[in-house]
């Protein structure tokens, strides 16, 4: 596939998914919506995105899987877009000098503290996914986060200060070569290998059964639940279902 992206760029707005889903017909396959500051940054679970203005990247990716070359994408596969994304954002802050691992479903974090988080909204029509806007968060300049205890950025790990066009401009170079990886074995597999706390003992909360317990990340089912080993159990989680305690 030809990566085609159009970065529209705006001072400001409410939050770059909102706009994205707001005008989803207006905005043709690989539009990126990106702000200098969004006001209601939304996260997962209803929560806020906090992202000091100007400082860091706050975009939404538009897919119109079956535009442009683009696959379809069942709606069984949804948990490929979280793939997708995760990685490259991951690669992405690999250019940057930046060793990044995905907490499962698709937060990325450098050893214990967030430096990335992704919000994915998708509509579908019947067994496919119609559209889907990908909105993405790295901390890039930020070094003070007064509202969040466990935020890390670029600019702290590194010391180094990018512009945040030039490393949108990136992001949406790896994006592309990531998202050619759809329906491919080794999308699963490098999200696998990039999976933060696999194959070692942690201690996680299971909040069907409201308990604490010892576990072993084991990997991701095909439809992106985490399989987690306590002793000689093995059982596998959807999102909400498990915590991570760090
Ligand atoms: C999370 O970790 O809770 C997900 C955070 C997602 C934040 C990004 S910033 C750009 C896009 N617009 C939003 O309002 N949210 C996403």
């Amino acid at each position: 596939m030809e990566n085609k992206f159009n970065i529209i760029w705006y001072n400001e707005l409410d939050s770059t998914n909102s706009e994205a889903l707001r005008h989803i017909d207006d905005f043709d396959n690989l539009s990126v919506i990106a702000a200098k500051c969004q006001s209601k940054g939304r996260g997962q679970r209803g929560n806020r995105w906090f992202s000091a203005p100007g400082e860091n990247l706050t975009f939404s990716i538009v897919l119109k899987p079956g535009a442009d070359g683009l696959r379809k994408i069942s709606v069984r596969d949804y948990f490929d877009l979280n793939r997708v994304s995760s990685l490259s954002v991951v690669s992405f802050l690999s250019i940057l000098g930046v060793d990044a691992s995905v907490k499962w479903p698709n937060d990325i974090y450098v050893k214990n503290r967030k430096i990335s988080g992704i919000l994915i909204e998708n509509s579908l029509a019947g067994e496919e996914i119609a559209s889907s806007v990908i909105g993405i968060g790295i901390n890039l300049n930020q070094t003070d986060f007064p509202e969040l205890s466990n935020a890390t950025s670029v600019k702290i790990i590194t010391g180094n200060s990018f512009s945040v066009e030039d490393a949108l401009e990136l992001f949406c170079k790896e994006f592309g070569k990531t998202i050619s990886l759809l329906g491919s074995n080794s999308l699963s597999e490098t999200y696998e290998e990039k999976l933060f706390q696999k194959g070692r003992l942690c201690r996680y909360s299971d909040y069907i059964r409201d308990r604490e317990f010892d576990g072993i990340i084991k990997g991701v089912t095909e439809s992106g639940r985490l399989i987690v080993k306590e002793g000689e159990e093995e059982r596998t989680y959807a999102f909400k279902e498990i915590g991570y305690i760090l």
